[in-house]
């Protein structure tokens, strides 16, 4: 079967002072330490058991195939922010388009239409609830901390909306017991008999998309849970090794450090697709929340080939180069399709005759890296060699290991998140004031 590979070449040719090698040892005791305390909760380090979590993945399934054959439901409404909402998002649109609305319940295979409210904008709201068929959704209320305002107070609406039958309709993922005492959302679940599905004490916000926070509303619209299972678990041994040609994660997180250090502190992640368009503002949450602090960190950008080759390359190019770019190419596109041979119409169209589309994208991801590395732009390449369950899955618990192996390397705690929860309080506190 083939792999995720990278591809550094770009990189070690243009940076070639950097002392990779001699940070190796330090990296491989630093994913160790992360795997060793990954069974004491202080650490927060628990997302690295859910690979192996076989009773989540079952307990999911379980609830699906129920919602599926009660065959009650056609829409799924996930009401959540930030953590709670950015990795489901990501894993449907990756690998079902962001287009899957649009397909009829027999091409969705009876797997329910999905909607995301992670907003407190009152018009996206309204229009959402508007247009679903309300007896037939299923809400799904995502909250760790259990209480919090963009996530509440839409469910209070849509309560309003659906009348009395409302919790019959719900179900919640929570933190039961969290730092602030019981969560909201548990104790209206005991009130009102609402199905649960915890989130670990251990497992944080941004690192949950494998807990059932990302992996219930991915199941529910078909996304094939044994297949992300298998790519967790061979991430999960890719990631501990000691080798530094296979340990994409290890990877990353030394060029992205080296960057930092030569004050090339902006990471921009350019996949060649646009159904990873929400992969990436995954990311930029996990990338950003985990190491910006104590003044430090890496601004991540979000870029999709080729759309921003009209847009952000020419900054890229020819801006200040402070930035690692980091492109993800996907080798072989589904449902491909192959271009017509029209130059009896013009001969210009001679030149893209019997391509594939997504070979044409890749010509174009070559040239811009080529273009790039002229220009002594530092670059990676990220090759997944198709957009389904098992390499994005795989992709994704690389980038998570990649972000807390960068956060230690920066000598900052990658899973606390102090500047957000002071925002939080400050809401709180102007709420009851008003
Ligand atoms: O990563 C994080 O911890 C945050 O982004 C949270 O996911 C976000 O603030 C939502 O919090 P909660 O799930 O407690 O509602």
């Amino acid at each position: 079967m083939s792999k995720i590979k990278i591809d550094l070449t770009n990189y070690l040719g243009i940076e070639k002072n950097i002392d990779f090698r001699g940070h190796q040892d330090k990296v491989f005791s630093i994913i160790s330490n992360l795997y060793s305390s990954k069974s004491n909760p202080p650490a927060m380090t628990g997302w690295l058991n859910l690979p192996n979590d076989l009773g989540m993945f079952q307990q999911i399934s379980d609830y699906v195939e129920k919602i599926k054959s009660a065959d009650q439901y056609q829409h799924l409404l996930v009401l959540g922010i930030g953590g709670s909402s950015l990795g489901a998002q990501a894993l449907i649109e990756s690998l079902k388009t962001n287009l899957w609305n649009r397909l009829s319940a027999t091409k969705r295979k009876g797997y329910l239409t999905v909607d995301f409210i992670d907003n407190l904008d009152p018009v996206i709201i309204r229009t959402i609830l508007s247009r679903l068929k309300l007896d037939k959704t299923l809400f799904v209320v995502i909250s760790k901390a259990g209480g919090t305002v963009e996530t509440i107070v839409p469910m209070l609406i849509a309560k309003e909306w659906v009348g009395e039958n409302f919790y019959k309709q719900c179900v919640f993922i929570t933190g039961v017991e969290t730092s602030r005492g019981i969560s909201l959302l548990y104790e209206l679940s005991q009130k009102h008999n609402v199905p649960v599905f915890p989130i670990p004490e251990n497992v944080g916000g941004r690192y949950s998309v494998f807990s059932s926070v990302g992996l219930l509303p991915a199941a529910l619209c078909g996304v094939d849970l044994n297949e992300v299972k298998s790519g967790l678990l061979e991430a999960d041994s890719l990631c501990q090794m000691q080798d530094i040609r296979v340990n994409i994660a290890a990877s990353i997180a030394l060029c992205s450090y080296f960057s930092y250090l030569a004050n090339k502190n902006i990471f921009v992640l350019m996949p060649y697709s646009t159904c990873m368009k929400r992969f990436v503002d995954w990311f930029i949450q996990l990338w950003a929340e985990s190491i910006g602090k104590n003044q430090k960190g890496s601004t991540p950008i979000c870029a999709i080939g080729a759309t921003d080759q009209h847009s952000q390359l020419q900054l890229f190019n020819e801006g200040p180069n402070d930035k690692l770019i980091c492109f993800v190419k996907v080798s072989k596109h589904k449902r491909d399709l192959t271009i017509p041979d029209y130059s009896n119409d013009n001969p210009n169209f001679r030149a893209y005759a019997g391509h594939k589309v997504g070979q044409i994208l890749n010509i174009e991801l070559d040239a811009t890296r080529r273009a790039l590395t002229e220009n002594k732009r530092p670059n990676i390449t990220v090759t997944l060699p198709e957009l389904n369950e098992f390499y994005i899955s795989q992709f994704m618990y690389i980038l998570e290991v990649a972000t807390a192996i960068k956060g230690n390397l920066l000598g900052v705690n990658p899973f606390d998140q102090p500047g957000v929860e002071l925002a939080k309080r400050y809401t709180k506190e102007a709420l009851m004031q008003s």
